[in-house]
């Protein structure tokens, strides 16, 4: 599909409300395959998204003729970022908006990447497999998820990680 000027930037306070609405709008692929005990909507709540900001989640949009239409976030996380939240609008999909959002927040660190994502979403594994990363043994997902993430126990039982190459090239698992 042809589209209009594209850019990614830095989504600031005044973007909050657009970025809950794409996070809202992009988990609807959730819905009936995610366990039902671990649906819920809205599924990104205002209190939710500003614990996340608090907790130094910065969030980066993609913006088509200056309406965001994909956002992803990056934690960094000591020893790791953690690629958090990562939605397109649901009619954006498959056009790549996602991909260069990926390349962008890689382009800001160094440091290795992981990506956590409902083990029942097969086409995220599908997304970041596609762009190198690969999934972690299911100990060692336990393992980073208790590190680096704050979810619930539920959550983890229902993740995988994936990591990026940079994670395997250097050798994390003796902790
Ligand atoms: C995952 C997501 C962020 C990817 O963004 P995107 O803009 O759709 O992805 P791109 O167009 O850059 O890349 C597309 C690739 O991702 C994978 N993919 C994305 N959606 C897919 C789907 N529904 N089925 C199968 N593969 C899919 C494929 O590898 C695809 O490549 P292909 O089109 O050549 O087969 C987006 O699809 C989305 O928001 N999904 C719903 C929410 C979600 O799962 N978020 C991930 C949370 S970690």
């Amino acid at each position: 599909m042809a589209r209009g000027e594209h850019k990614i930037r830095r989504c600031g306070a005044e973007d909050f409300d657009a970025v809950r609405a794409i996070i809202n709008d992009g988990a609807q692929a959730y819905r009936g395959v995610i366990p039902a005990d671990c649906w819920h909507e809205p599924y990104m709540g205002r209190d939710e998204l500003a614990a996340e900001l608090a907790d130094g989640v910065e969030f980066w949009g993609l913006a088509e003729d200056g309406a965001l239409a994909g956002v992803m976030g990056i934690q960094d996380r000591g020893a790791v970022a953690l690629i958090r939240h990562a939605y397109v609008r649901t009619a954006r999909r498959r056009g790549g908006i996602g991909g260069e959002l990926l390349a962008h927040l890689e382009r800001a660190t160094a440091k290795p990447i992981l990506i956590g994502t409902w083990a029942a979403a097969s086409w995220a594994v599908r997304f970041y497999e596609k762009h190198g990363y690969r999934l972690v043994a299911p100990e060692e997902k336990d393992r980073l998820l208790a590190a680096y993430w704050r979810i619930p126990a539920r959550q983890v039982e229902t993740s995988v990680v994936l990591a990026s190459p940079r994670y395997f090239a250097q050798d994390h698992r003796g902790g």
